[in-house]
Formats: C-alpha cells, structure tokens, sequence
C-alpha cells in the first residue's frame, strides 16, 4: 500500500500488452480447432459478430472500470459498487487462477513441440510423439518451466517485465504470423483451404450451439470476464482514449486469429489433412500440423519451429496477463511486496496445474469451466455492474475520449443486449458443461 501505483511509459506499451494478453494460444490453437470442429467459415463470421456486439462493450467496460478505480479488480468492484460486489471479484481471480494453471500446461506443450522441430524434426508418428508431450512427468516438467518464465517477467514489475517484453515480442509474432500466411498462400493445392475457411454457409449462423461456442470462444480470445484487461488498464494515466484503445485490441486479437486461420487451413488441405481436424480435441493441431511440417520437408522443419515458437510467445504474453490480476490483487488488497505475491501465487498455480498435465481429460474439463461458465458468468456480471450500478461509467470514459457519440448506445448494449446474449449462452453451455462434467467422473 505504501508504494504509488506502478504505470505504464507509454500509451503504445499499454496497447501492446493488451494486445499481448489477447493474442495467444486462443487465436491459433483453440479458434483453429473451434473453426475446424464447427464447420468453417460460418463459424469465423458469428466469432466476428460476437467480438464487435458482445466482446467489445465488455472490453471499454474493463477498460473503463479499471483506469478509473486505478485497483485491481476486488478492489475496482468495491471502489464503485459497494462490499456487495466483492464477490465477482473473487470469481475473477480464482477464474485467473483456474485459466493459468492448465494454460500453462498447453503452453508447455508448445515449447516441447518448437525444440523437438529445432533439434530432431517432425518425422516420426505424430499420435504417439503427442500422447508423449501432453501428459505425464514430462508434460509436468514443461509446465512448471513455462511458469517458472511467467513468474519472473511478472516480478520484473508492470514496465520493467510486462511492458518490456510485450514491445519486443509482439511485433515479432504479428511479422511470423504473416510472414506464414503469405507462405501458406503459395503451396499448390491450398485452394480449397480458403474456400472451406472463408465461404460461408449462412444457414448454419442460426446454430446455438455455433454460437454458444463462438461467444465462448470470444471471451477467452479477448481475455474478458475476469478482469485482464481491467487489471492492465489499472496501470494507465487518464489520458487515454479508451473506446480507441478497445477497438484497437479487439481489432488485433481478431485479426491475428483471423490470420492465423489463413496458415493453419490451406496448409492442411495442400497436405491432404482436413479430415483430421475434422473430429477435432484439444489435440487436433498438435498432431495434424506437426504432421505437415513433417510431409513438406526441410521447409517444413523452419515452418514449424516458426510456427510453434509463435505459439510460445503468444502464450507467454497471454499468461503473464492471467498471472498479473492475481498478483496485483494480493498487492492491493494485502499489501504484500510483488517478488513474495509472485512468487507464492506462481507456485500455487503451478500446483493447481499439475493434475491438468498427467491427464488431458482433467485439462479438457479445466478449459470448458472456465470458458463456457466462469468466463461468460463473469462477463455477465461486470455488464450488469457498469450498465446499471457504476455511477456515471461515460463521464469516466469522457476523460480523454471527448465528443465520442456513441456512449449512450454503449452503456445501453450493457444493460440489456450483452447480458441477454450471454444469459442465453450461459443457459445454453449449462447443459453441455453437465455433460463433460460427467463423462470425467465417468472416464
Ligand atoms: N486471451 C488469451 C488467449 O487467447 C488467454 C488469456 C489471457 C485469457 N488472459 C486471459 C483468457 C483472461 C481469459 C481471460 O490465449
């Protein structure tokens, strides 16, 4: 308490870390598989919608909420509504600490993958090298390793550690991702790639469970609903003009997935592989595509270690940002120093991690609790706390943001759309959470 509030040294580092917390293995490995799993093209235009209609508002609500209590989120909460919303603050950061713990372990597993293709390839059966990475004692190693990373950036402090690493490796993932794509784009035979991917069958927009999973799938890819980006933006001056801000993230986090949809799809189907993904898991891609890597070559090999050192640092960048809002929240409410914070919250979730990499069904179960519940309750909560009970959210939002008009439709999207939209979801994803839940205890 005694020390002033870290910030931010520049509108532009704050941007990038953002960017850095939503751009991660949501946008390569889980919006692939989604797509993949929910029929193409019309699923990439309903994540669309659900980013501008839903993720958007919710996100300048974070933003807003967190640059004018200047805490993290329990305090944030309490700051403008009352001991009464103290709760949704807990849910944040035991969300925060639920999301990390198996993060980590899928982001082990990306580090795994990168250094196998840099020192022996991608040859070999790539079911069986797959079920050796992603589970057992060494899949825990790799994950307590990763956290190990995790914990020392977020020691270094908010521009010292978050703000520094974000400047120098963001630009380098958004140049590989790219640089992919255009490569991509040359094999012979991607063709049909881009027309599975981009040709939309507009009957299947009207599929809820599409749907459901695209506004699931919205969430986790923007970091909303436990208070990442409202953490971050805790770190700003009030200069900032924060519906730019959020069009800016939003706009990045979609277009690095978008992106990566244009490497990941024609490279399967210029390889023949599309049936893979087809019956798809949280596995799907760390098979097929290491499959590929492995069928083009000695191209293939850079391709993928590339590919997968992306992955790594979009991990990184997206982890960090979990780690920080259960950090700052033991700084503020507590009082305790950032090395100890760090340190013991760090290793409590690698704790927590290590039942998520013995077995991929524990990590499976982990990942739809988190984003087809705790994420969208959260979410659903903080539109209801800023649609009706923060005094004044646009005058906080008018700082640095002057003679923006669309505020009115703004706080009006909060109180009654986005909490309708994601009631329904909510509603709707209870039924098949019961059902993963289920086939646990059952398996
Ligand atoms: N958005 C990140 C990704 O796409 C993951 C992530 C980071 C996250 N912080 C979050 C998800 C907060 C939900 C909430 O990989």
């Amino acid at each position: 308490m005694a020390q002033p509030r870290e910030q931010w040294a520049s509108r532009f580092g704050f941007v990038l870390a953002a960017v850095g917390s939503a751009v991660g293995l949501g946008n390569m490995w889980r919006f692939s598989y989604l797509t993949a799993e929910n029929g193409g093209a019309a699923f990439v235009v309903l994540y669309l919608i659900m980013t501008a209609l839903v993720g958007l508002p919710v996100m300048l609500a974070e933003l807003t909420v967190g640059r004018g209590a200047r805490r993290s989120p329990i305090g944030a909460l309490e700051h403008f509504g009352g001991t009464r919303w103290r709760p949704l603050g807990l849910v944040f950061v035991a969300t925060g600490f639920l999301i990390l713990a198996y993060y980590s372990v899928i982001a082990g597993w990306t580090v795994r993958y990168a250094l196998i293709g840099l020192l022996a390839g991608f040859d070999g059966d790539p079911g069986e090298r797959f079920g050796a990475i992603a589970s057992g004692s060494r899949a825990v190693l790799w994950h307590l390793l990763f956290m190990g990373a995790t914990v020392a950036v977020v020691m270094s402090g908010v521009r010292a550690g978050i703000e520094r690493v974000a400047l120098v490796l963001m630009p380098v993932l958004f140049a590989i991702v790219v640089g992919l794509a255009i490569y991509a784009a040359t094999l012979p035979g991607s063709g049909p790639g881009y027309g599975y991917y981009l040709s939309v069958d507009f009957a299947a927009l009207w599929d809820a469970n599409v749907l459901a999973a695209a506004a699931g799938q919205a969430f986790f890819s923007l970091s909303l609903g436990m208070g990442a980006i409202l953490t971050y933006a805790s770190y700003l001056s009030r200069e900032n003009h924060l519906p730019n801000e959020s069009v800016v993230i939003a706009g990045a986090d979609f277009g690095v997935a978008f992106v990566a949809g244009l490497v990941v799809f024609p490279l399967l189907f210029a390889l023949g592989l599309q049936q893979d993904v087809g019956e798809s898991t949280v596995g799907a891609l760390f098979i097929t595509l290491p499959k590929a890597f492995s069928e083009m070559g000695a191209a293939g090999r850079v391709v993928g270690v590339v590919f997968f050192f992306a992955l790594v640092v979009g991990a990184l960048t997206s982890a960090i940002s979990l780690l920080e809002v259960v950090v700052s929240s033991l700084m503020d409410r507590l009082g305790w120093e950032r090395h100890h914070a760090t340190f013991l919250l760090g290793g409590a979730i690698a704790l927590l991690g290590i039942p998520a990499a013995l077995e991929t069904d524990v990590l499976g179960a982990m990942d739809g609790l988190a984003e087809r519940f705790f994420l969208i309750a959260g979410g659903l909560g903080l539109s209801l706390f800023v649609g009706w009970r923060m005094q004044d959210p646009m005058g906080e939002v008018r700082v640095g943001a002057e003679g923006v008009r669309w505020f009115g439709l703004w706080r009006w999207l909060l109180r009654l759309v986005v909490p309708a939209f994601l009631g329904f979801v909510l509603y709707w994803s209870l039924g098949d959470l019961s059902g993963a839940l289920q086939s646990l205890a059952g398996g």
